[in-house]
């Protein structure tokens, strides 16, 4: 793509436009969401499996587990109530337990973390590099006899370094499951995300590329795995509708209630059908931005393992230390560009939950194994690798209403504070 460089000189001050409208799926909410809601409502068939007249379609549920699996190559997906749901339902199918150990980002979200402990594992911490994802040589660093599987998140629409992050885990014999809740539509050297590991969850919250206001996907290819996943998220049961695609042979087992109802599917549906179209846009645009900011002293991207298979919905700009980075947030959103110092990412140490090392009861805490608490590796000082990255970093999104010239002034923009700033 070539582009004027229509960003001012220094001194030239930019005039402030409006702040454009944030937003990925949430933003496109329209017709296409309403007919489908409304079909479910016409057809008083709100339930995935209750209800429906045999001389109907599939419904929505079903519908949009076929569309994603085909849309993003698996052989099956299971629509459940959340990203988080979907995490505790895969961790239920790879038979994670009491006594059994997940490596996972310190820096990820909540509930990378407390799907483990919900499942009675115990999270292991593991540093980020600068894609803001595991970094390689961690599963190695960590692994234990305990250690059942690694939980890689695809970080803000990135796919992770998923080639040496994959070998690593093969070679250490250990399980594979892709958090791409934040990363629908993201791909690593030709393949979605989700597709390379041993099962996949993605999220439909509302801040995500497509939302149903609260749902999520588990999806995978190992019939096995889907059959427990399943089991787990309705309340241990196979209904009619799995055993026509998976045969049984999983003896029953103890689940949770996760399914999703027909109103969330079919937002859900209505969204799947217009990823393309957001990825495209933001793709676009954050390539504009990028164009008109490379090589700005003191600036370093974050770094993006396969650029071709980037979402684009968010730039991350490290800089120097953390005090310009404020800085430098705190002059963009003077200037109406939306430039967050936090995603509400933060790192587990860090959070409440952590730090009591408390579960809803004390018997299920997989933490009560240790005798002190904080024990070694869930302490910030245990950390050095994230901490020098995570304070000094600003995220840019961008929505799927912004234009080309809110792309274009958000360029002029970062130009002009750099130039205040750093030069
Ligand atoms: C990386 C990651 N995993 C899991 C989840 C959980 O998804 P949900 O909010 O749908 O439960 C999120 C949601 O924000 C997420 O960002």
């Amino acid at each position: 793509m070539t582009i004027a460089n229509e960003a001012p000189p220094a001194s030239k001050k930019l005039t402030i436009r409006p702040r454009p409208q944030l937003g990925l799926g949430a933003a496109l909410i329209g017709r296409e969401e309403e007919e489908l809601v409304l079909q479910v409502i016409r057809n008083q068939e709100p339930f995935r499996y209750y209800g429906h007249d045999a001389n109907h379609p599939p419904g929505m549920a079903a519908q949009l587990e076929k569309e994603f699996a085909e849309k993003f190559g698996f052989k099956s997906a299971l629509a459940v109530t959340s990203g988080t749901a979907a995490l505790e339902c895969a961790l239920a199918a790879l038979g994670i337990g009491p006594g059994d150990e997940v490596i996972v980002p310190a820096w990820s979200w909540i509930s990378c973390f407390t799907a483990i402990v919900r499942v009675g594992a115990l999270p292991v911490l593991a540093e980020i590099d600068d894609t803001f994802s595991l970094a390689p040589g961690e599963i190695t660093r960590l692994r234990s006899d305990r250690t059942k599987a690694v939980l890689l998140v695809h970080y803000q629409g990135v796919a992770a370094d998923l080639d040496k992050i994959l070998a690593e885990a093969h070679s250490n014999g250990v399980r594979v499951l892709e958090d791409c809740a934040e990363a629908v539509g993201a791909r690593y050297k030709g393949k979605s995300v989700g597709t390379c590991g041993d099962i996949a969850i993605f999220s439909f919250q509302y801040h995500k590329f497509m939302t149903s206001g609260e749902g999520g996907m588990v999806a995978v290819n190992d019939p096995t795995l889907y059959e427990r996943a399943v089991r787990f998220h309705d309340i241990g049961q196979m209904r009619a509708y799995h055993v026509n695609i998976k045969k049984p042979s999983v003896p029953a087992f103890v689940g949770d209630q996760f399914r999703m109802t027909e109103l969330c599917a079919a937002m859900a549906l209505a969204q799947l059908r217009k990823v393309d179209f957001i990825k495209d846009h933001c793709r676009r645009l954050s390539a504009r931005v990028m164009e008109q900011i490379k090589g700005l002293p003191g600036i370093r991207p974050r770094r993006i393992p396969d650029p071709a298979g980037d979402t684009g919905f968010e730039i991350y700009l490290a800089l120097p230390s953390k005090e310009l980075a404020i800085q430098f947030s705190q002059k963009l959103e003077a200037l109406n560009v939306n430039a967050r110092k936090t995603t509400f990412t933060y790192c587990h140490y860090a959070r409440d939950y952590c730090q009591t090392g408390d579960a809803h009861t004390p018997a299920a805490s997989p933490f009560k194994q240790f005798k002190d608490w904080p024990a070694k590796g869930y302490r910030q000082q245990d950390f050095p690798r994230t901490e020098s990255i995570i304070h000094n970093f600003l995220a840019l999104p961008l929505g799927v209403k912004y234009t080309d010239e809110d792309a274009d002034y958000i360029a002029a923009a970062v130009r002009q504070v750099h130039s205040e700033l750093m030069s």
